[in-house]
């Protein structure tokens, strides 16, 4: 299915009213959490739950790649994930590996750069397969970057970073005095992709989770109570349009930042949108 062919009038009309009100964030980031809950609330199996999560995944990157966003990531599996009861590991590995399969066709033909953070060798060796298959099929695609993030943790990667620098220092590539931010971050998974502008966290938790902890430190949050099954193209664009009200300061006073830009911090537009959410 062509993404673009397929979006109903109404969708567009949203997408741009949205994309008028002010700058898209490049980067958004997803903490998906919820989907047991969602389940526990309907009396279904949290497989089910984890079934309809997917649903979610596919409404949301269609609907961020239509917005024109260029990085979305999903946390869709965290290191400390694999605590959880085998049986639940297994049916969100096999969930992962049908996902894959299924979607790799129409993510590639709508444009879709593929890629994944985390310890990937320790995902299931047919999970691996298809994963790099996924990402070698899209690897040349030029439209929304999904990043996946799976047996992820930010402590590991950040780890990983000081480990890899040192050895740099040690093997005389690398001067201590020469580290800083930027040149620290060259070392991290997420290297080749812009800081998160939004984070979205789902179902009402106020928790990082050890996701991206380098990465988020200027990024925007935004929390919903929705499950994440039950979140969808609408509530992404209510994310946005809320970022979009939001005022960056980088650590500048307010006066700087009405300075530096003419325009509005909340457009009309901007209201409308928002208005019509909140009636
Ligand atoms: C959190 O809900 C969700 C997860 C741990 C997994 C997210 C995975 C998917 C949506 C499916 C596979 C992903 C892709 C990208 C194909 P939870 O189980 O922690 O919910 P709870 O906190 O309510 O129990």
């Amino acid at each position: 299915m062509n993404w673009v062919a397929s979006q109903t009038a109404d969708d567009k009309l949203l997408q741009q009213e949205l994309c008028a009100s002010g700058k898209m964030p490049q980067h958004v980031a997803i903490i998906m959490d919820g989907n047991g809950r969602w389940a526990e609330e309907r009396s279904l199996t949290r497989t089910q739950g984890h079934r309809e999560g997917i649903n979610s995944v596919r409404d949301i990157v269609e609907s961020a790649s239509l917005l024109g966003i260029k990085h979305l990531t999903l946390y869709a599996f965290s290191m400390e994930n694999w605590r959880r009861p085998r049986m639940e590991v297994t049916v969100l590995m096999d969930l992962l590996l049908h996902y894959l399969r299924s979607e790799l066709d129409e993510l590639h033909k709508n444009n879709v750069r593929l890629q994944a953070i985390g310890k990937i060798n320790a995902l299931p060796k047919n999970v691996q397969k298809q994963l790099f298959e996924c990402m070698e099929t899209m690897k040349n695609n030029t439209g929304l970057t999904l990043t996946l993030a799976l047996s992820y943790s930010a402590r590991w990667d950040i780890v990983r970073a000081v480990q890899m620098a040192s050895l740099d220092v040690r093997r005389g590539k690398l001067s201590p005095e020469d580290i800083t931010e930027e040149r620290f971050a060259t070392y991290l998974q997420t290297h080749a992709t812009p800081d998160p502008d939004l984070l979205v966290r789902t179902s009402g938790e106020m928790r990082l989770s050890n996701f991206l902890l380098w990465e988020l430190a200027y990024s925007e949050l935004y929390v919903t109570d929705k499950n994440w099954p039950d979140f969808r193209r609408n509530d992404l664009y209510e994310a946005i349009a809320n970022y979009l009200g939001r005022e960056r300061r980088f650590g500048k006073t307010s006066q700087q930042i009405i300075d530096e830009k003419s325009d509005a911090p909340e457009s009309n537009s901007l209201k409308r949108i928002l208005n019509a959410f909140r009636s």
